[in-house]
């Protein structure tokens, strides 16, 4: 098994025990949106895609949202310790310095994006928060803590991105209701 299959699967086989049950999924889907925005996404990107949430899944280590003043702080502390962990396990797999580096960083800016790799990361992971997570997200949370999860995550968006998640339908008619809160925020 090369030094990138071994990340791959160690990433793989730690998230499909998440207690969120999403997990998963969200990982397999956002490198899925990665390379629908950059088909030429490089291996960093892709790694960085699948194990962007990975401290969500290690329960002993995972960030607490009361452990944060604000929502922004506890997502950054998400990202480091997601980027932590990461870094931790790409050692064990004998990846290089400069790829372990490299993964660490885009992680670590995945909710924030500011440089164009970033940035891609960013709007692949927000897209897939609204293709799968968001019933999810609304099943433990209520419809006001899910409005605004939902207006963080499509303010983030840039505009031509906001109209592919504008198409996404949700079965329950009460999440669906939240596109009409959504297009007041389009431009
Ligand atoms: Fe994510």
């Amino acid at each position: 098994m090369d030094n990138i299959n071994c990340i791959k699967r160690k990433i793989e086989k730690i998230i499909e025990k998440s207690s969120v049950p999403e997990d998963p999924v969200h990982s397999r889907n956002t490198l899925e949106w990665l390379l629908k925005l950059e088909p030429n996404a490089d291996v960093a990107l892709q790694i960085a895609a699948l194990g962007h949430d990975i401290e969500r899944a290690v329960v002993q280590r995972k960030v607490k949202r009361q452990s944060y003043k604000n929502y922004d702080d506890f997502k950054y502390g998400h990202s480091l310790n997601s980027a932590k962990i990461l870094s931790e396990l790409m050692e064990g797999c004998n990846i290089s310095r400069e790829l372990i580096n490299d993964v660490t960083s885009l992680v670590s800016n995945h909710e924030t994006g500011g440089d164009k790799r970033s940035d891609i990361l960013k709007n692949a992971d927000s897209i897939s928060f609204f293709h799968v997570n968001l019933p999810y997200y609304f099943e433990r949370n209520s419809f006001e803590e899910t409005k605004k999860r939902y207006l963080w995550g499509y303010r983030k968006l840039p505009v031509n991105l906001k109209m592919i998640v504008a198409e996404f339908n949700y079965d329950n008619k009460k999440l669906e209701s939240l596109i009409n809160v959504k297009c007041l925020f389009k431009n």
